[in-house]
């Protein structure tokens, strides 16, 4: 996740670029640049690091003149952060420069037939396969639109591009596919960016570009096309919106809007293994060979992270096999048990940089046990350290609740334990198919219970004054359960506690007293008449029955007080969906309390201290 911008007016660009880019800061930030075209040439300038180190550079000499440019603030995806990989890039005879937000899956296959008509490639990144496949077209059409359109029914993935031709005084081009870009109107000047807070010091007259439009911006006038070449009316709205609430896309806070984005952090981390209809995790130095050859795992996390894993491990376990240990990394850092040399140690983090997650995994290493992270920040400590990595494509985590990274580094897991199995030979062709359909079909759903999030919204407001929760589930959903209840109690301070349901009899039932929240997990059929059990058990000790079940599961249907279905999925998956209510249980619970949702009291996004 990317912030980009364009602009084309009177006034100098490179300015109204930083404003703006400042806004989209939250989008990413582990680089910045600029381009801006003036008399045929265009000028690009960028740096490794936040917004302030390019400011700083432009103010210290650089000549970047021109009312005409485009602007980026990345969020590495592919290629580290560098200056190399930072955007814009530039075809070789500087034609056309571009600004990209999201991925571009085929970029290998798009680097290998470039290469063929003699392109080279210097940066790491899947923007410049793009970039140089827009000039391989515009050379043969010596027409900006009709090389976008050539070149976007060849570039597979999520993505929106901005551009510049050095040949088109004035022009700024965008053309965008499932990630957002809006044109502003002003008076003599226009706008482009990924979002309305850019440019509302500037405008609030705004268009939404449609998916697989191409957009025009000449000074005041925007032109929209169709993938066809046709011109295309649309129309102006007016955005109400605050400044604050416009950089939260409309949403209150970081953390809903993050839960929103869920669908897309999700599928655009399948994307980024899945091509062509299959798997490919080659990238992460994971042959058939040496899959073949893991005797042992060990997922070693912390927090959600930590909960990510504990769902992997029932997962792997039952599609692939493998034994799985699950470790806190604060634990395994001090723990001296015998390690298995041919295990493979799985690191989740989000962040990359937790401090016991790192010394875990430096300890797995020392003794000789490859390593492979899941981490969602490209360049942080623990992918430069892993032997390998799994990157999830969450974005950017504002909020210091985590929703999007856990959820993509659920999908990574199941891609791992689906790719192993099949490898091992622990699957069928057609099985393997099928599940692979089904984490396809997972971001939908995930929007389909969230169109229905009012309820939760309803039912969070009788919890304003609780003092005490419990969160029940056997399997993968007492691993749902320990982060439904650490999201409910890093931000709404009511205590809860995740408890595997078969313990409730060895302690936690004698807490229960009359109208406590107790919520049960109920995915996994084989699962449902015990975990039913135990939650009557809790009713009627005067416990408050709020079910998440898998749509058609019959158990308490009249005994609880609150029901929620979610979609029906493979169980393996489950966690995915399960977890979306409870989300919205911890948000709506923190929101009813008036608590700082985003920031919540005593606790830090990364914790890089023991
Ligand atoms: C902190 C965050 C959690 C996160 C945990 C592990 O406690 O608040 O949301 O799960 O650290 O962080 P990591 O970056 O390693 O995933």
């Amino acid at each position: 996740m990317c912030g980009i911008l364009g602009y084309s007016g009177d006034r100098q660009a490179s300015g109204i670029l930083l404003n703006g880019l400042a806004k989209l800061e939250y989008r990413g930030y582990d680089s910045a640049g600029l381009a801006v075209l003036e008399d045929g040439e265009i000028k690009i300038v960028k740096n490794k690091g936040r917004l302030q180190a390019l400011e700083e550079k432009i103010k210290s000499g650089y000549d970047v003149s021109g009312t005409c440019g485009i602007g980026h603030t990345r969020w590495a995806t592919h290629g580290e952060p560098s200056e190399v990989n930072a955007h814009p890039l530039w075809s070789d005879d500087m034609s056309v420069v571009a600004v990209h937000n999201g991925i571009v899956e085929n970029y290998r296959e798009i680097k290998n037939k470039l290469a063929e008509h003699g392109y080279k490639f210097y940066s790491q990144t899947d923007t410049e396969a793009a970039v140089k496949l827009i000039d391989f077209f515009y050379k043969q059409e010596k027409n900006p639109l009709k090389a976008i359109i050539k070149a976007i029914k060849n570039i597979e993935g999520s993505f929106c591009f901005v551009l510049l031709f050095k040949d088109f005084p004035n022009e700024v081009w965008g053309v965008r596919k499932d990630l957002p870009l809006i044109a502003g109107q002003g008076k003599g000047e226009s706008f482009l960016a990924s979002d309305v807070s850019a440019i509302l010091q500037d405008t609030r007259q705004v268009y939404y570009l449609d998916n697989m439009e191409i957009v025009q911006l000449k000074k005041g006038v925007v032109r929209f096309f169709d993938m066809e070449g046709y011109a295309k009316p649309k129309e102006l709205s007016e955005v109400t919106w605050d400044m604050n609430a416009a950089e939260k896309g409309g949403f209150e806070h970081f953390m809903m809007k993050e839960i929103h984005e869920q669908a897309r952090a999700v599928k655009d981390t399948f994307g980024s293994v899945y091509h062509s209809g299959k798997i490919n995790l080659e990238e992460m130095n994971l042959s058939d060979e040496k899959i073949k050859n893991i005797s042992q795992i060990y997922i070693i996390a912390c927090g959600s992270a930590y909960h990510a894993g504990a769902v992997a491990q029932y997962v792997i376990e039952d599609l692939a096999k493998i034994p799985v240990r699950i470790e806190l990394a604060s634990e395994f850092r001090y723990r001296n048990m015998p390690l298995d040399k041919n295990a493979l140690a799985i690191i989740i983090s989000q962040s990359g940089e937790t401090a016991d997650t790192l010394a875990a995994m430096r300890r797995a290493k020392e003794n000789g046990i490859k390593t492979l992270a899941i981490v969602n920040v490209v360049g942080s400590t623990i992918a430069r350290e892993a032997d390998s990595v799994f990157y999830t494509m969450a974005g950017p985590e504002i909020a210091v609740a985590t929703t999007k990274a856990y959820s993509a580094q659920l999908i990574a897991c199941y891609i791992l334990a689906v790719q192993f199995a099949k490898v091992r030979g622990e699957l069928e062709g057609s099985e393997y198919e099928r599940l692979i359909g089904e984490i396809q079909k997972l971001p939908e759903k995930i929007d389909e219970i969230l169109d229905e999030k009012e309820r939760i919204e309803e039912i969070a407001y009788k919890f304003t004054n609780a003092r005490n929760a419990f969160y029940l589930g056997r399997n993968i959903d007492y691993a749902v359960a320990m982060e439904g209840s650490l999201k409910m109690k890093e931000i709404s301070y009511l205590h809860s506690e995740a408890i595997a349901a078969g313990e409730m009899k060895h302690g936690p039932i004698s807490l229960i007293e009359k109208g406590m929240l107790v919520a049960g997990i109920m995915t996994q059929k084989n699962l449902y008449q015990k975990i039913a059990s135990n939650m009557l058990e809790a009713r009627s000790r005067g416990g408050f029955l709020f079910i998440v079940a898998t749509r058609g599961c019959e158990a308490l249907k009249e005994e609880a007080d609150f029901i929620y279905n979610i979609p029906e999925t493979d169980e393996h998956f489950a966690a995915s969906l399960a977890v979306i209510p409870l989300q919205l249980m911890g948000y709506y619970v923190a929101v009813a309390r008036k608590l700082d949702v985003d920031k919540p009291r005593n606790l830090a996004k990364s914790v890089t201290v023991e």
